[in-house]
């Protein structure tokens, strides 16, 4: 089957002239119209089981950028919340949890059979944007991947080196390994919800996959991301998925031949031309610092034809190396569409 969609066809493989454009929390603070409907639901967790507001908030950078891609409004933390973790946002001081009791693994959690209580909204949002989106943008769902959230169930915050974490693998191992299973279960059965209701593409985001020691990292990154790309995939035969091991490294090869991802997003502190040779011929996706979200002028239209000239001749989707901040000027998102689209046989 041909399609017009970019994204899809730059992860069927094409190398496109100009590639399309995304950026990572596109939907966000640095928009006034996202802070006005931020407003208006509540609490960010209303915002995000309220399908007509996170419908709303997902088409925003659509409506006012043109973005070829709209990744659907909802948090990696709903699966734990779904899960039966109280999860709350605390306004200046980022997620919390309840933290797991570290003996008592993940006994605790309600079962995978059970998560659609919660995440029903989410769907009904996800077939919303299928109906409402322009036939050229792509859908992205998207979930984290069980070592990110599991450092967050675990640590109940972010935290600068997911030491609750790492220190949890290290003193029991079974807990740790129970609660990554069952992280992994729910997180097949919401990404397949996530298609059968119109995603065309879904989005693993390891944020914190570069924290794991080089030793523990195929066990905990790459393989848990097999796994739901097989299991999917027996599932939904046509699920295209991307994978985000951000701070990978040279773990990247690896990741990039056995994690069985259709494409590849990287982090900033990537070299594209080593990426280029290391991906297994994957498409990639990046990896413009998301400071320069703030900067603009030159410094980032310079860094836009850069990139994109590093990629050139391959199968490429130009987005941030992390998500954009919400100092960003939206500005600079139109100076980076401007860039990249004028950047055709340049
Ligand atoms: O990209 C998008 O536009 C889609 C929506 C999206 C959000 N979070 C909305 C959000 C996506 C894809 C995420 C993923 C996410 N959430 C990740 C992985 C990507 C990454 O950035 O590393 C992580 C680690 C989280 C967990 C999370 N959610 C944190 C740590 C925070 C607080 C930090 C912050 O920026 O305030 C959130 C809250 C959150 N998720 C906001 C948004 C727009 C801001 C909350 C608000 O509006 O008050």
């Amino acid at each position: 089957m041909t399609t017009a969609k970019k994204l899809l066809r730059v992860l069927a493989g094409e190398a496109l002239d100009t590639p399309p454009v995304w950026l990572m929390r596109q939907a966000g603070r640095y928009l006034p119209e996202y802070r006005a409907t931020r407003e208006k639901a509540g609490s960010f967790l209303d915002l995000c089981y309220t399908p007509e507001l996170a419908e709303e908030v997902t088409l925003q950078p659509i409506r006012r950028f043109g973005f070829d891609a709209a990744i659907l409004f909802a948090d990696i933390l709903l699966v734990p919340h779904a899960l039966g973790h109280d999860v709350r946002f605390v306004a200046g001081e980022g997620p919390r949890l309840d933290p797991i009791d570290e003996r008592g693994g993940p006994g605790s959690l309600k079962p995978v059979d059970e998560i659609d209580e919660v995440l029903a909204p989410v769907y009904e949002t996800v077939r919303r944007l299928s109906r409402s989106l322009p036939e050229e943008v792509t859908l992205i769902g998207f979930a984290g991947a069980p070592w990110t959230v599991a450092t967050y169930m675990i640590a109940g915050q972010g935290t600068p080196d997911q030491r609750p974490a790492r220190e949890m693998i290290y003193r029991d191992r079974a807990g740790f390994e129970a609660l990554m299973e069952r992280v992994t279960d729910a997180t097949v059965h919401y990404l397949a919800r996530q298609i059968e209701a119109g995603a065309e593409v879904v989005k693993l985001f390891d944020s914190w996959a570069g924290s794991l020691p080089a030793p523990l990292f195929d066990r905990y990154v790459t393989q848990p991301a097999r796994t739901i790309a097989d299991r999917l995939r027996a599932i939904h035969p046509q699920a295209r998925l991307i994978g985000f091991p951000r701070g990978a490294g040279p773990r990247h090869r690896a990741y990039a031949e056995a994690a069985g991802m259709d494409a590849i997003a990287v982090d900033q502190q990537m070299p594209l031309a080593w990426a280029r040779e290391n991906s297994n011929g994957l498409p990639l996706q990046g990896n413009l610092d998301p400071l320069l979200m703030v900067v603009g002028g030159e410094a980032l239209r310079s860094a836009v034809r850069d990139t994109v000239a590093a990629l050139r001749g391959y199968p490429q989707i130009l987005n941030l190396g992390h998500g954009i901040t919400p100092e960003a000027d939206p500005a600079n998102v139109e100076l980076v569409l401007e860039t990249a689209r004028g950047t055709a046989d340049g």
